[in-house]
């Protein structure tokens, strides 16, 4: 079991906790080496699952490098032991912290925003991954020198390549994750990420996930059978063209949602000096 203060390969030393999601925990860490902060995503050694994910992760983040994804470094698959991914240390918070629950903000404080998330997810689709977890927890502000801020997408752990096929398990997270993942079955496509922006979009203009559920199960059947139920909330009720944005990118039908990201970002282009 690893834990706070613990030495990882002789190299790094575990610092606190930062961060803790599914079943592997993302601890602060000092390389000994250099004196460098980093963050290490470590299974606990309970699950073999998490180590596999873990490792599907390490091979998928790999493959990117772009300012908006957060940089890994690198990556160990120590025998018996642990899997563990060594990140760039971001100091900052995730999206969900800054956005001000039940109100959102107005369309020309979020666009900023929502364009590097969409310069972030665009590198990640021009290297035929899909991402499939996008969601307020996933997306990282990070403040850099001078108080400048820069988005950081996180967390590839269910990522999968364009055209692998889903399993059906793990679903994702409900209000965010695609219909068409929902019913399994399918091959994962670039769309199940513009349906996942879409809901972030209305996240960010209302405070809240589009859809309202007790349970997850009933968010996901309402995801189902119905249109979002916050189009009329807060700052995404002031526009109908930010509506119509989200509608069709939220569309239950892939063939209906915006192609990708570039035609999504196009719509949002269109709009924003006259709204918000
Ligand atoms: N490189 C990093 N620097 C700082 N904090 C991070 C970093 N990576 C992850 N975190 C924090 O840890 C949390 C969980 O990480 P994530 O990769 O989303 O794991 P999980 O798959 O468990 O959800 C994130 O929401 C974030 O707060
Ligand atoms: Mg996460």
């Amino acid at each position: 079991m690893v834990k706070e203060g613990s030495r990882i390969g002789e190299i790094f030393q575990l610092g606190q906790p930062i961060g803790t999601g599914g079943s592997a925990v993302v601890y602060a860490a000092t390389d000994l080496r250099s004196g460098k902060q980093v963050a290490i995503k470590i299974d606990q050694g309970k699950d073999p699952s998490t180590r596999d994910r873990l490792r599907h992760e390490a091979f998928i983040l790999n493959q990117i490098r772009h300012q908006n994804v957060v940089a890994l470094i690198d990556w160990k698959d120590l025998p018996n032991q642990a899997v563990y991914l060594v990140m760039e240390r971001l100091e900052g918070c995730t999206i969900n912290q800054i956005i001000p629950q039940n109100i959102g903000l107005p369309f020309r404080s979020v666009w900023p925003i929502l364009q590097q998330i969409l310069d972030g997810i665009s590198a990640v689709h021009a290297k035929n991954i899909v991402h499939l977890d996008l969601k307020p927890s996933n997306i990282f502000l990070a403040v850099l020198e001078e108080h400048h801020t820069q988005v950081k997408i996180l967390d590839f752990s269910i990522a999968k390549m364009v055209g692998e096929k889903m399993d059906g398990h793990p679903v994702g997270t409900p209000g965010f994750v695609s219909p068409e993942h929902i019913l399994g079955n399918c091959a994962a496509d670039p769309r199940a990420d513009i349906y996942a922006l879409g809901a972030l979009l209305a996240f960010f203009l209302t405070g809240q996930r589009p859809y309202h559920g007790q349970k997850p199960e009933q968010i996901l059947a309402k995801q189902l059978a119905e249109a979002p139920e916050t189009l009329d909330v807060s700052y995404l009720g002031q526009s109908k063209d930010l509506q119509g944005i989200v509608l069709k990118a939220m569309h239950r039908d892939p063939e209906e949602r915006y192609k990708n990201v570039a035609a999504f970002k196009a719509a949002l282009n269109s709009i924003r000096w006259s709204s918000g």
